[in-house]
């Protein structure tokens, strides 16, 4: 099977790309500079050990590991999956050199097994996962994700969805808003950030980034030095949540791993501590030999492990990589492979 060059996605979707999409691309011919790609060695390295075949880089955002993947295997091909129009389309200019042996898609991954049976791309040789945001979608002021630079308050990953973050700011109560904020920004100050912002859309709807940044900021109480800014939490957690980011990791990484051939691996890096332990819950029952439960004396299920593990525990990023790109501090990589 040879994998075609793709079209630009966002003319196969006819979605308009922001100004300031094209305005990135522009500016940065290569998109390696928009981005630095997390734990590049220790992907590249698990990955070598696949088979040949067809590679699933299922966040494949500006191309960096997939580059990288392609430039070291001759024998694969490499699907990009991304839902971000505009990544696609940096990760176009940047994979161009490899034209005939790769293909993008404008895709969520968690549509990654009934993408694979329909496309003939199963069984496959490999699968990378690297969840999260991007420095393009955090760096363009348009995408509303940053609470440094000022703009609407959208975060939506993929520009098709309806739900901004402006939506669930002006909608939600202060209970939902709170439970968003407690839970996927770990804010210890999230009950009264939601309080503020109910009180706040009082006077009008908040629908800027400076607007919500400028009003946690005056809600938090300030101790001392600081080491974030006091938005960072809410911003992150709004994020997830316009996105969905921690939905069904676990369904998706088990039908993930049916999809690969014998030998084939799949490596994820997590970011955020509930991601990763929807990741290691996953692996573990992916590679346990019995699902009966503990107190039955003797197993009484057929269940035979389908991946073994590479590590029990997860990589980590060297304090080197850490230094130069703080965002590898907190991302930890997990790396199985088929029997
Ligand atoms: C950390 S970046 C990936 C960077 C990439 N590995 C590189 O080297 O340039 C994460 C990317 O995943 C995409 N993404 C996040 N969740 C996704 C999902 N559920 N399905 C598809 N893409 C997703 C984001 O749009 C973003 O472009």
């Amino acid at each position: 099977m040879v994998l075609g060059r793709s079209i630009p996605v966002n003319l196969a979707t006819q979605q308009p790309v922001g100004q300031g999409d094209f305005l990135m691309a522009r500016q940065h011919r290569n998109p390696g500079d928009l981005h630095k790609p997390v734990m590049l060695d220790p992907v590249v390295e698990a990955l070598s050990k696949a088979p040949a075949g067809v590679v699933v880089d299922a966040t494949v955002g500006l191309g960096g590991h997939a580059d990288a993947l392609l430039t070291q295997r001759a024998d694969i091909r490499l699907v990009g999956l991304d839902r971000d129009d505009a990544a696609l389309e940096l990760a176009d200019l940047r994979l161009a050199r490899w034209a005939g042996r790769y293909e993008l898609c404008h895709s969520d991954y968690r549509a990654l097994h009934d993408l694979a049976e329909r496309r003939g791309w199963a069984p496959l040789a490999g699968i990378l996962v690297d969840m999260g945001v991007s420095s393009l979608q955090l760096d363009d002021p348009d995408r509303g994700f940053s609470f440094r630079q000022d703009g609407p308050l959208d975060m939506r990953m993929d520009r098709r969805e309806k739900r901004t973050a402006a939506e669930l700011v002006n909608r939600l109560d202060a209970g939902e808003l709170k439970a968003i904020i407690k839970d996927y920004g770990e804010e210890p100050h999230a009950a009264r950030i939601a309080r503020a912002v109910v009180s706040a859309r009082e006077a009008g709807p908040i629908t800027s980034t400076a607007e919500l940044a400028g009003l946690v900021e005056a809600t938090i109480p300030q101790r001392g030095p600081r080491r974030i800014h006091p938005a960072t939490r809410t911003f992150q957690a709004l994020r997830i949540a316009v996105n969905r980011e921690l939905d069904g990791i676990q369904d998706f990484v088990v039908a993930a791993a049916q999809q690969l051939a014998p030998g084939g691996r799949l490596a994820v890096i997590a970011f955020h501590s509930l991601e990763d332990r929807a990741v290691k819950r996953a692996y573990r029952s992916l590679a346990s030999d019995c699902e009966c439960p503990p107190e039955l004396p003797q197993c009484v299920c057929d269940k035979q492990a389908e991946v073994k593990l590479l590590s029990s525990k997860p990589l980590r990023a060297d304090e080197a990589e850490v230094a130069a790109n703080p965002r590898a501090r907190s991302a930890k990589l997990r790396v199985l492979e088929k029997i």
